[in-house]
């Protein structure tokens, strides 16, 4: 039988229950995060729950627990689960409460956790997607991970809608980042993405890539980039904690061009699996 996090609470799946006054509900009045689990092990889980502290703080939401709490019934639910390959899906809303704009410091926050099994996406990171460029009509706190996603998804209906696996998002012309991942360029051997802003959410994944090529002695440019760019990039390639690190083959809509899957695109993706299992074989 599955089981969930609920508060402080592990109760089965049947039994969960979110009251209707839910804030997160009413408002997308929340946070989250995903945390991947390899061979038994979160990876990276110290960044996702520093990231989750921040998104918190930044929304003025007071949570009720330390961070070595959270972490203690993420790792209740993950061994109550037996999740060997998979994730975890954490969100705090801001509580339940009489519908009304303006929120209280009184209320109890909610916390909600689940797992899910590993999807593969292999044959993506082995043959690259097709990523559709449209504009980014999101707010500007794209830095907060708000559970509030509405033109994500929207962004991410219109490029399934042109049998694209991503979005690939602009603001004034410059490349921001897609609808559930990081974007970054390879051009004349040196890797391309968008800082670390107010306009895109600093993934984890992000943040792995950026010191794994470093370490390779890959040079790294974190500036803004208008969109024409990407039609001459020599590789592209989205990242998350979900996908790690998928090619880009093709871009449509607003930009139209075909890439090849590039040899630093393959470079990183190796250095991250190696990375991947020295951390999480590490801790377990
Ligand atoms: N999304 N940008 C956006 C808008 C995202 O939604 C995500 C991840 C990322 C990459 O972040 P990270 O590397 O920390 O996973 C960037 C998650 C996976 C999701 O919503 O399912």
């Amino acid at each position: 039988m599955k089981h969930v996090l609920i508060n402080d609470s592990i109760v089965p799946e049947a039994e969960a229950q979110v009251s209707y006054k839910d804030r997160g509900y009413h408002f997308g009045d929340g946070i989250y995060e995903v945390i991947r689990i390899y061979q038994g092990a979160f990876f990276a889980l110290d960044p996702h729950i520093n990231r989750l502290f921040d998104s918190a703080e930044k929304i003025d939401i007071a949570l009720p627990f330390s961070k070595q709490e959270l972490v203690d019934r993420l790792n209740v639910l993950k061994e109550k689960e037996v999740v060997i390959d998979g994730s975890l899906y954490v969100q705090i809303t801001r509580g339940a409460a009489e519908r009304n704009h303006l929120y209280s410091r009184e209320e109890q926050p909610i916390l909600f956790g689940f797992t899910l099994p590993d999807k593969s996406n292999e044959a993506n990171e082995t043959n690259g997607i097709s990523a559709y460029v449209t504009e980014d009509i999101r707010w500007l706190r794209c830095d907060i991970k708000s559970i509030n996603l509405l033109g994500n998804v929207m962004a991410k209906r219109k490029a399934s809608d042109h049998d694209c696996g991503e979005a690939v998002l602009y603001r004034e012309n410059a490349v921001t980042e897609g609808s559930s991942s990081n974007l970054f360029l390879v051009n004349n051997k040196t890797l391309y993405t968008h800082p670390a802003n107010n306009l895109i959410l600093n993934g984890i994944t992000r943040q792995e890539i950026i010191a794994v090529a470093a370490e390779l002695g890959i040079d790294i440019v974190e500036e803004p980039f208008p969109k024409e760019v990407l039609a001459h990039a020599d590789e592209a390639f989205v990242t998350s904690t979900s996908i790690e690190i998928t090619p880009i083959h093709t871009f449509k809509g607003d930009v139209e061009a075909t890439l090849t899957l590039g040899p630093i695109t393959k470079q990183l993706q190796q250095a991250l699996k190696k990375r991947i299992k020295t951390q999480t074989s590490a801790s377990v």
